[in-house]
This record gives C-alpha cells, sequence and structure tokens, in this order.
C-alpha cells in the first residue's frame, strides 16, 4: 500500500505540465503547437524564451525529484523508486491532458539526482558532453538515459538499476519519432534562436 501511494503522488506531482504552464502565463500560446509539439523544456526553447525553457527544466526536474524525496523521507529507499516512477509515467501520461504529455528528460534527470545522486550527476554530465558535441537534445537525452543502468547498478544495485531501465525504456519509447529523424539525419539541432520548426 505504501508503495502504491507513493507511485500516485508521484503520478501527481509528474503530471503538472509546466512547459504548457508555463508557456501559456508567458502568452506564447499553446507549446504543443509550436515546434516538435512536445512540452518540454527543450521544445519551449524553441520559442526563443530562454528564462522559460530554464524555468520548464527547472520546475520539470524538481517535481520528479520532490516527489522521490519526499517518499524517501515518508517510507524509505523502495518508495522513493516508485514514486520515481510514478513521476515519468504523469509526466509522460498526465490525466489532465489526455495522457497526452512529455518525453521525460528532465524529470528522469531530477529522480535520478534524489534516487542516486552519482546516477543523477553522471546522467547530467553525459547530457551535455553528448550536447556538447552533437547539438542534438533527443541524442544527448537517449545516451545519458540509456547508459544509466549501467550506472544504476554500480551505484544504487538492482533497485535502481531497475528504476533507470524503466526511465530508459519509457524515455526511447516517447522518443520514437526523434529517433525515426535521428536515423534519418533530420533531427533538428538544439537552436538558441526565435524558431518555429
Ligand atoms: O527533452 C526532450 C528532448 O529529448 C527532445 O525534445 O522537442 O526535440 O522532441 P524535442
Amino acid at each position: 500500500m505504501t508503495l502504491l501511494i507513493s507511485a500516485l503522488l508521484g503520478y501527481l506531482l509528474g503530471s503538472i505540465p509546466f512547459g504548457l504552464v508555463l508557456t501559456r502565463l508567458a502568452g506564447l500560446g499553446d507549446i504543443r503547437k509550436i515546434g516538435s509539439g512536445n512540452i518540454g523544456a527543450t521544445n519551449v526553447l524553441r520559442t526563443g524564451n530562454k528564462p522559460l525553457a530554464a524555468a520548464t527544466l527547472i520546475l520539470d526536474s524538481g517535481k520528479g525529484a520532490i516527489a522521490a524525496l519526499l517518499a524517501l523521507a515518508w517510507a524509505g529507499p523502495e518508495a522513493a523508486v516508485f514514486a520515481a516512477g510514478g513521476a515519468m509515467l504523469g509526466h509522460s501520461f498526465p490525466v489532465w491532458l489526455g495522457f497526452k504529455g512529455g518525453k521525460g528528460v528532465a524529470t528522469a534527470l531530477g529522480v535520478l539526482l534524489a534516487v542516486s545522486w552519482p546516477v543523477g550527476v553522471i546522467a547530467c554530465a553525459t547530457w551535455l558532453a553528448m550536447a556538447f558535441l552533437f547539438k542534438i537534445s533527443s541524442l544527448s537525452a537517449l545516451t545519458a538515459l540509456g547508459l544509466s543502468p549501467i550506472f544504476g547498478w554500480i551505484f544504487g544495485g538492482p533497485l535502481v538499476a531497475g528504476l533507470c531501465l524503466f526511465i530508459a525504456v519509457l524515455v526511447a519509447i516517447r522518443h520514437s519519432a526523434n529517433i525515426k529523424r535521428l536515423l534519418k539525419g533530420e533531427e533538428p539541432k538544439i537552436s538558441f534562436g526565435k524558431k518555429k520548426a
């Protein structure tokens, strides 16, 4: 029951679509009709509003981290992992948006930092290194989170490795359109200018 409540708490926190809320509040319209249509920080950046993209990144990461930390304080590491998984599902499939949510990258980084900070730090560093080298957000995310089960196993053991594997699979599924574009060499690079596609 404790684990189920933790997962539900994680789901509810994770389902807050900060990218959509912030862009609406800023009068930028519906982020789902801009660029890739995703509600995440990368797509918010395509509006040209860098502070809003940074806020989306921080809040989407923060909701995952807070869900995991609350569950950890309440019921221990296993509950934290369930809350983390719930937050990932909430961000990806929010009930408020007809279960059509984001791709889970910022939320994944937040939950990993909270559940096992070395794994989170390595995932963030991998994302940054890949983004520096290739300037493609999706490729950076797929690499960072795809490698995370290995680091999860090393630094956190089977429970954290299991969470990392769940995250890696979920994020890969949510990036299926990006993967197709990557294979065709058509995935757009990270842009710091104002761009609509
Ligand atoms: O964080 C999401 C990113 O990996 C891809 O976003 O908007 O380029 O599909 P986007």
